[in-house]
């Protein structure tokens, strides 16, 4: 049968005090409506219409790749959110799956759930409840004397005695797209908060003789909403949970799995070690048999096999197998390091290759440069690649020597197995196989220094 979801996302979320709409708000460097949107995608669910409102210029950009996006002029309540994409689903006939926006936790697993259980029994809606020690601000589910759902009260709405139930609307349903649509036609706002309620569809379709069905999540985590920045951490907390119980299950080593931040998309191959305050973010990708941190931070960075990185900062950056940075590298985008190549402290590096067995151990800058295999780079060597108007092209070949602190000034070209003198200013190109030397010669006039002196009297 075919399947669609609604993915609730027009609220403002003042209790965040952000000039961000809420669900543009980042959990593991993913906006909350996205892990939403993606939970839906990775349950089959390939048309998803978001619902847009408040400050949806910053929530558009955020889904429009893969979601229909409809507007909701005015946040008149959860049922007239979904109305709004009557027009979307005026030929759609199956299961239609309703998310909040701000529910990052739910998984693509409880949401097939939902929709196999509609479709099993034909059902015009499945709740997804959850049972709460502390209830308070849901609606509650009020069943009859058979134990069938028979309708859903709101807190502001509820008696004491309906107050008291303890199991709790978590805001995820699939419906009969039919029934729905039919149902939120006569839902009215007649109640506390003036709102027309999506949670009064439930009481209408079965008064129509639907079945209405409750699922109840063993996990009311998943359900978490995320209203505050207290809530914001607490689903960060619990998602970073969930994905480094993911990686250690397939055979990642942590040593503290507090301390490490892994967004959602990342990949990391076995018997890989990540050590604390290390941060894997956007779509990096590790291979086996690394170690990683501490203190590093990657993003969208492809890793080898057997790589050790300590201490570095890399955003779009490629390594391939064996390769050593850090502590203290700084890798940033177009970095290329061939196979066993290293990099060391305090080094930067940008737009740059770093060919195979080369070596930039120590305090260097190496930008929009190319360098051949089995090259070491003395300590404090930089490439002046700007000009202060353009960037300039630094090619060292294979086997070369560059002795520490050169300035090599771009463009210019150091042939192979070329050899240049420590301090050297290289404004020219070097042949290959020649030293390059460019500094002043050294002089020496004796006992100056000890003639100073005794004019000093020290
Ligand atoms: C809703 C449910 C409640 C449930 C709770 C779970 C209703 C009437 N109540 O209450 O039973 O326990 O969720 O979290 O549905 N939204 C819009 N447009 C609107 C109103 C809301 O897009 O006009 C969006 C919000 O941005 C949010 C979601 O719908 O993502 C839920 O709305 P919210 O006002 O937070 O509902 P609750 O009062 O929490
Ligand atoms: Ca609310």
């Amino acid at each position: 049968m075919k399947s669609a979801a609604i993915v609730l996302a027009a609220g403002a979320g003042t209790r965040m005090k952000s000039t961000k709409p809420k669900v543009a708000h980042e959990v593991l460097g993913k906006p909350l409506v996205r892990w939403v949107v993606d939970a839906a995608n990775k349950a089959g669910i390939k048309r998803v219409v978001t619902v847009v409102g408040h400050e949806s210029d910053q929530v558009i950009p955020l889904v429009e790749d893969d979601c229909e996006v409809v507007e909701q002029p005015q946040r008149r309540g959860t049922a007239d959110a979904v109305n709004v994409c009557r027009d979307a689903f005026a030929d759609f006939d199956g299961s239609l799956v309703v998310l909040s926006g701000d529910c990052p936790l739910i998984t693509s697993k409880t949401i097939r759930a939902l929709v196999q259980m509609r479709e099993e029994n034909d059902a015009a809606v499945v709740v997804l409840t959850m049972k709460l020690d502390n209830p308070f601000g849901y609606g509650r589910i009020i069943r009859d004397v058979n134990g069938q759902v028979e309708r859903i009260v709101e807190q502001k709405d509820a008696t004491p005695e309906e107050a008291a139930v303890n199991e709790c609307n978590s805001g995820f349903y699939c419906f009969d797209a039919k029934a729905l649509f039919d149902a939120l036609g006569k839902v009215d706002n007649h109640n506390a908060q003036g709102e027309f309620y999506l949670t009064d569809v439930l009481a209408i379709c079965r008064e129509e003789g639907r079945a209405v069905l409750a699922l109840t999540t063993e996990d009311p985590a998943e359900c978490l909403g995320v209203n505050s920045r207290m809530q914001l951490a607490e689903a960060t907390k619990q998602l970073q949970k969930r994905i480094n119980a993911a990686h250690m299950a397939a055979g990642v080593t942590m040593t503290d799995p507090d301390l490490v931040w892994i967004s959602p998309d990342v990949n990391i191959g076995q018997d890989t070690e990540i050590l604390p305050m290390t941060f894997l973010m956007g779509g990096s990708f590790i291979g086996e048999g690394c170690v990683i941190g501490p203190n590093t931070r990657l993003t969208d960075t492809i890793v080898g096999n057997n790589c050790v990185l300590d201490e570095t900062v890399a955003i779009e950056a490629e390594l391939e197998d064996g390769v050593h940075c850090g502590p203290r590298a700084y890798l940033r985008p177009d970095t290329y390091l061939c196979e066993n190549a290293k990099v060391g402290t305090h080094v930067e590096l940008k737009k740059s290759r770093v060919g195979k067995n080369s070596k930039v151990p120590h305090l260097s800058y190496i930008g929009d440069a190319t360098i051949g295999e089995d090259v070491n780079i003395g300590a404090a060597s930089i490439t002046c690649n700007y000009d202060g108007y353009h960037k300039h092209q630094t090619i060292i070949g294979d086997d070369v020597f560059v002795g520490s602190d050169t300035m090599m000034v771009a463009p210019v070209k150091i042939g192979n197995r070329a050899i240049i003198g420590a301090g050297s200013v290289i404004t020219e190109d070097v042949s290959a196989g020649a030293l390059g030397l460019g500094r002043a010669r050294q002089t020496e006039i004796p006992d100056w220094a000890d003639k100073r002196r005794s004019e000093h009297n020290r």
